[in-house]
């Protein structure tokens, strides 16, 4: 009888509850025990009554709620191999030869990081005698598959990443919002979105709002006259009549010498430029709320693929992540996932931005 575990780990996203409902109920329904595991990593490296035994009941209502109901952390213990040592020992102790967990790029890569030294840390347990040989033996392989839950759509290898839906439709809203202000006065807004070192949050409020221009990491303005561009641009759209102007700037922007784009900077070229000009920070409102329907089944579908694939794992085969493409859950190798998305990141370092657009979405690069 498999026991699977699962967290929700990093910045909470919009659907992470329905994902864990998925697993509980699925795993209960193929004959698995299911353990929610509290806090992100923080109750795994704790363990005691961080670590239950969820029913089918457990997670009635978890459809429609935002967050994430077993709580998550970012959790720096859990970074050190002593955290892991005590992550093992606690999985042990429960039972649990299986984890699930809904995180980002970081949260997956540490579940697959607890793996690979599984057998090392199994063998130090049992020198410091916290477990025995036969448990040992029971224990000898650890499961993990990852799914992605974050706003940001940060990560390679899937189309989209539990909670962004939810998270534009957010964005959409406040800039809807923040509109009919701007073209009451006649002002400009900057907005600033979150989506740490990825612009899609940013070009995809752009486009579904009509922005008139938008600042993201992965192609910073190029010309060395940029300024005056973009006002000239802003200028031209105001002459056609329209009565506001939005800029949209992702949290990571920045200029093609990587140094960020402020929003504070930008209002200062619009006001130069004669504009009225506010900025509003959307903050953590676009990461708050109820789960839009595409993510509530999103997160349920990737939460049944989780479990099946838990059922299906060998020790051979490496940790997979689920994730979606061209309208299909996948199923592919995590680690494989987590190096693309390293690749975005380090194009980007070396201000092959070109590249990085590629590594983002191939066909949205053109
Ligand atoms: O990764 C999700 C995210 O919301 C990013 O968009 C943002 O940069 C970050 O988390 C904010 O983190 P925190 O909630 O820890 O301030």
């Amino acid at each position: 009888r498999k026991r699977i575990g699962v967290l929700t780990s990093g910045g909470d996203s919009p659907g992470m509850n329905a994902a864990v409902r998925a697993i509980v109920r699925v795993a209960i329904s193929r004959g698995c025990d299911a353990y929610a595991i509290f806090e992100g990593y923080e109750g795994l490296v704790n363990g005691g009554d961080m670590i239950k035994k969820f029913g089918w009941a457990d997670v009635r209502g978890y459809l429609a709620i935002g967050g994430t109901l077993i709580g998550t952390a970012r959790c720096a213990s859990f970074r050190e191999r002593k955290g892991r040592l005590s992550a093992a020992y606690n999985l042990i102790k429960n039972g649990i030869d299986a984890l699930i967990v809904c995180g980002g790029d970081g949260s997956l890569t540490g579940a697959d990081v607890l793996r690979s030294e599984w057998p090392g840390l199994l063998e130090d347990l049992i020198k410091e005698g916290r477990i025995t040989i036969e448990e040992a033996t029971r224990f000898k392989h650890l499961t993990v598959v990852g799914l992605v839950g974050s706003i940001d759509n940060d990560m390679s290898s899937t189309d989209i990443t539990i909670g962004a839906v939810t998270s534009l439709h957010r964005i959409c809203e406040a800039i809807d919002s923040i509109s009919s202000t701007a073209l009451s006065h006649s002002r400009a807004f900057v907005i600033e979105v979150m989506g740490r070192h990825c612009g899609w949050l940013a070009l995809m409020a752009a486009v579904s709002t009509g922005a008139d221009f938008v600042f993201i990491p992965e192609r910073p303005p190029i010309s060395d006259d940029w300024e005056s561009e973009m006002c000239e641009t802003l200028k031209k759209h105001r002459d056609l009549g329209k009565r506001m102007t939005i800029v949209i700037v992702a949290e990571g922007a920045i200029d093609k010498n990587l140094d960020p784009i402020r929003p504070e900077y930008i209002k200062k070229l619009l006001t130069d430029h004669g504009l009225d000009t506010r900025v509003t920070t959307l903050g953590h409102t676009q990461r708050g709320g109820k789960p839009c329907s595409f993510d509530r089944n999103l997160a349920t579908i990737q939460g049944v693929e989780a479990v099946q694939a838990v059922l299906r794992a060998t020790p051979d085969t490496p940790s997979p992540m689920i994730g979606i493409r061209e309208n299909k859950i996948t199923c592919e190798p995590l680690m494989k996932a987590v190096e693309l998305t390293r690749q975005v990141a380090e194009a980007i370092a070396q201000k092959d931005f070109r590249r990085a657009m590629d590594l983002r979405d191939p066909e949205f690069s053109e």
